[in-house]
């Protein structure tokens, strides 16, 4: 097992290991004084994973219950917070409970403002059971649901008191939900680690047969980079941003497609996207686009525009993002492979002619 600090104003420790989940009922008293536990769940990972979990945590003598909702997005909104938290008070949970959220990033993120706000907060404890969860939402104390008008327009910043990654869970996981989260990972490398990016370029085979030494250092380099740049700037001022190499265009993407495709795929695309971005506008001081290009695509992510989506479509949307703040769009573009550079306002005849390369 791997443990990893954040160093947040109230430090965290983050536990990464096969099979972890077992420790839960003697780990958890270190960190928390209750023994009441609201178990937070997706009905699929409730079958899968918490109900395993439940029994284990009920036999060693804590109260454990679940809560659980409907899988997918469209959960993670103020309706599904209050449900669970008047379903947690007419059972009894007091300001002596503690929330667990055991599931994705949906779950992840309901759970934790949930217990942001639950009689005024109570401590909670992450469980990530998909890959993205695991090398990039349960990291970083965002916790949120999504408004009609748009995603995460409603949260609170809210630092869990641990956080276990049990990379055994992953074996459930669907493939695309697992490449969902390695397009993640290749961010990670391609801005901040070369060390972590020629690692994948190396394993991209054994990541594929989950094999654990693998898994276990992807999760924990992806990790150990996140909380780096996390407790530099826990408040999203400024370094935070760097998280977001890929995401403008991939926001772009998903806003332009509806969000019907996956969070990954899309930034996939955005990746390639700022890649060739970064050689054309001569940011970049060695090749990166093929070798970013390359990566992702053994990794099977995309690495064009799907059909049906027009550059022009995605420039459009490109001016709408949050990130363009008093009419200025800042990107994340790359010095070389690891190495971001915060870039102001690129052409938009570049990035035009850049999406038109994209287009397969
Ligand atoms: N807080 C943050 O900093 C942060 C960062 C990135 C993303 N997010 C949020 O994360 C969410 C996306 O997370 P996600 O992709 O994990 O989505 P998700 O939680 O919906 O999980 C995806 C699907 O996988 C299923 N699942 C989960 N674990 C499983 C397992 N082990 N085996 C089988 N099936 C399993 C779920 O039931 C669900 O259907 C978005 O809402 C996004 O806004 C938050
Ligand atoms: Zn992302």
């Amino acid at each position: 097992m791997k443990v990893l600090t954040v160093r947040t104003q109230e430090p965290y420790e983050i536990h990464i290991g096969g099979g972890i989940l077992t420790d839960l009922p003697e780990d958890l008293p270190r960190v928390l004084e209750s023994r009441d536990l609201a178990l937070v769940s997706d009905d699929t990972v409730r079958e899968l994973i918490a109900e395993d979990l439940r029994r284990l945590l009920s036999e060693a003598g804590f109260r454990a219950e679940i809560f659980s909702f409907p899988p997918g997005e469209a959960s993670k909104r103020m309706e599904t917070v209050v449900e669970l938290a008047r379903a947690m008070v007419r059972a009894g949970f007091d300001r002596k409970s503690a929330v667990l959220a055991v599931g994705g990033g949906v779950t992840g993120d309901l759970a934790g403002f949930l217990a942001s706000i639950y009689l005024r907060g109570v401590p909670y404890i992450q469980v990530p059971t998909t890959l993205l969860a695991q090398v990039d939402s349960s990291v970083g104390g965002k916790t949120g649901v999504d408004l009609p008008e748009g995603k995460n327009l409603l949260g609170t910043f809210y630092q869990p008191r641990r956080v276990y990654i049990d990379y055994g869970v992953l074996s459930t996981l669907p493939g695309e939900h697992f490449r969902n989260g390695l397009a993640e990972v290749v961010k990670y490398g391609a801005s901040l680690s070369a060390d972590l990016f020629s690692f994948l370029e190396r394993e991209a085979e054994r990541l594929f047969l989950y094999e654990p030494e693998v898994l276990e250092h992807v999760i924990y380099e992806s990790c150990r980079l996140k909380a780096e740049v996390v407790s530099r700037d826990e408040r999203e001022a400024g370094l935070r941003r760097v998280l977001n190499f890929g995401h403008t265009v991939g926001h772009a993407l998903e806003a332009a497609l509806n969000y019907e495709l996956l969070h990954g795929m899309a930034v996939s695309v955005g990746m390639v996207a700022a890649a060739r971005l970064s050689e054309a506008l001569g940011v970049a001081e060695e090749p990166v686009a093929e070798r970013v290009e390359a990566l992702l695509s053994r990794l099977k992510l995309p690495t064009r525009l799907p059909s049906g989506v027009s550059p022009e479509r995605v420039l459009a949307f490109l001016s709408a993002d949050k990130k363009v703040w008093k009419g200025r769009l800042t990107m994340v573009l790359l010095r070389r492979i690891g190495e971001f550079v915060f870039y102001q306002d690129p052409s938009r005849k570049v990035i035009l002619e850049v999406l038109e390369e994209l287009c397969a």
